[in-house]
């Protein structure tokens, strides 16, 4: 099992994310969904942070992407083309005695129910059935009556809504190879075994781009993608020595791949490093699949050359789900603050995906503070989200803000009142600026940038 040199934060971190509105389970009410969550108020807003970022750095930052939001219900031919109704399967064992189900291939990552020290099949009551494939897509019915509709399936990745409409994009954009196409969105897997909070789900959303480039310059482009999705993470925020890539060895690689590396990210405790994004070289493998499956030509024309052919693809496809909880293990820490007793929780996390980017107090709820407070709230909500609070003392707003990953929290007191100023303290450094508060939209534009 892997062990890393970080701590195991992960029971810690799903109470906070609860206490504090950042994850709930699913359906908690009725006693919860099998590893589904839901985003509270605070994690909705980091989540969605998070896909602008990648948004922003891989179709508007750039002229060789094209956006994209294909539907996840598609045509039930797509999953043959792609190998997923024959291929997409995780060999399956079932306990006769503790009726648990487990992965065959990953027995030694799983527990004995009945004897934790145990793996499945090591204790002497449990009885292994021989393993069988078990198709992780799900299954639905497409049109009104269940006998008569066609199977379809939630889409297992997002990847295939972007095949299918390689030329729709590239003829409308008039883009020429090398260009991608991206998306975000929602992706389901029957998984047997999901499990360490939001790592693993079986309903969780992929950003994924699939780069079209010419035979022979695949390798380039492959090389090129994976530096630029490790600095990624890194401008993220996520500690370089927590990120390392992993290359996916003969045996590893996927039926569709020449070549992979996952980007890992070291999650602590015994889960250790686990991939967090692949980037693959997938050839030519899906677009000439679709073409032999639907009858339809999927090739590029070089009018220059006046030449046609199947692109190859390179593709980045990462978890949105995953690198949220990357971001919180990474921000998480426990520390003592000097001069005071009790120590502090705080998420650190980069300041451009905090859900609430800064607090306002009113030291006292007299002498105009809270109205003064009050206002520049209301001023700064027109460019950042802003929490105000004026209960508690200080040092416990200041931690309620900390917990939160909030990078600012600005303080009116009584001295404001009188000459306009304020204090802006910085939730990592604990260092304290006096500015004027007309001054304090300009000096957090100037820090949340980046
Ligand atoms: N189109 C290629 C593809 O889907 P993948 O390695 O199966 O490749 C890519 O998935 C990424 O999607 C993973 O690196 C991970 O971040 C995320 N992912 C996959 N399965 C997941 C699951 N069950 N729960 C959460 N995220 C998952």
């Amino acid at each position: 099992m892997p062990t890393s040199t970080y701590p195991d934060v992960m029971d810690k971190l799903v109470s906070l994310c609860k206490r504090r509105g950042y994850i709930f389970q699913s359906s908690e009410i009725y006693g919860g969904a099998g590893s589904v969550w839901d985003y509270g108020p605070l994690g909705v807003e980091l989540k969605k942070n998070l896909k602008d970022r990648w948004w922003h750095a891989m179709v508007r930052a750039r002229e060789d992407i094209e956006g994209l939001d294909a539907a996840i219900l598609m045509h039930p031919r797509v999953w043959e083309a792609s190998g997923h109704v024959a291929g997409f399967v995780d060999p399956l064992v079932d306990c006769r005695t503790c009726k648990g189900r487990f992965r065959a291939d990953k027995l030694e990552d799983a527990r004995c129910p009945q004897k934790p020290s145990k793996h499945p099949g090591e204790a002497e009551q449990c009885q292994l059935t021989e393993a069988r494939q078990f198709n992780l897509m799900f299954k639905t019915f497409m049109g009104p009556v269940e006998e008569t509709a066609a199977t379809v399936y939630l889409r297992p990745e997002t990847a295939q809504g972007i095949y299918v409409n390689f030329l729709n994009v590239q003829q409308s954009t008039r883009q020429k190879v090398p260009f991608g196409i991206a998306q975000i969105g929602k992706a389901f897997r029957n998984e047997i075994t999901p499990g360490n909070f939001i790592f693993r789900t079986r309903e969780f959303e992929q950003m994924e781009m699939q780069f079209f480039v010419e035979p022979g310059t695949d390798m380039e482009w492959f090389e090129y993608w994976k530096a630029e999705r490790m600095a990624w993470h890194q401008r993220l925020g996520l500690a370089p020595e927590r990120l390392e890539y992993h290359q996916h060895t003969a045996g590893e690689l996927a039926h569709y791949a020449r070549a992979a590396f996952d980007i890992q990210f070291d999650f602590g405790g015994t889960l250790g490093f686990q991939e967090i994004e692949g980037v693959h070289n997938r050839g030519d493998f899906d677009l000439t699949q679709h073409q032999q499956y639907s009858g339809k030509k999927l090739e590029y024309y070089n009018q220059v050359e006046n030449r046609r052919y199947v692109p190859y693809v390179v593709e980045t496809s990462v978890g949105a789900d995953r690198v949220t909880l990357a971001a919180l293990v990474n921000g998480y820490r426990e520390e003592s603050v000097p001069g005071e007793e009790e120590g502090r929780v705080v998420l650190g996390l980069h300041p451009s995906i905090a859900p609430v980017k800064a607090a306002v107090f009113a030291l006292t709820k007299k002498e105009g503070m809270p109205e003064m407070a009050r206002k520049l709230a209301t001023e700064l909500r027109a460019d950042f989200p802003v929490d105000y609070d004026e209960t508690g003392s200080i040092g416990k707003r200041y931690r309620r803000q900390d917990e939160v990953g909030t990078p600012f929290c600005i303080t009116v007191d009584g001295d404001s009142v009188a000459d306009g100023t304020v204090t802006v303290r910085d939730r990592d450094t604990l260092k304290q600026d006096r500015i004027a508060a007309t001054a304090v939209r300009a000096y957090l534009a100037d820090r949340l940038n980046g």
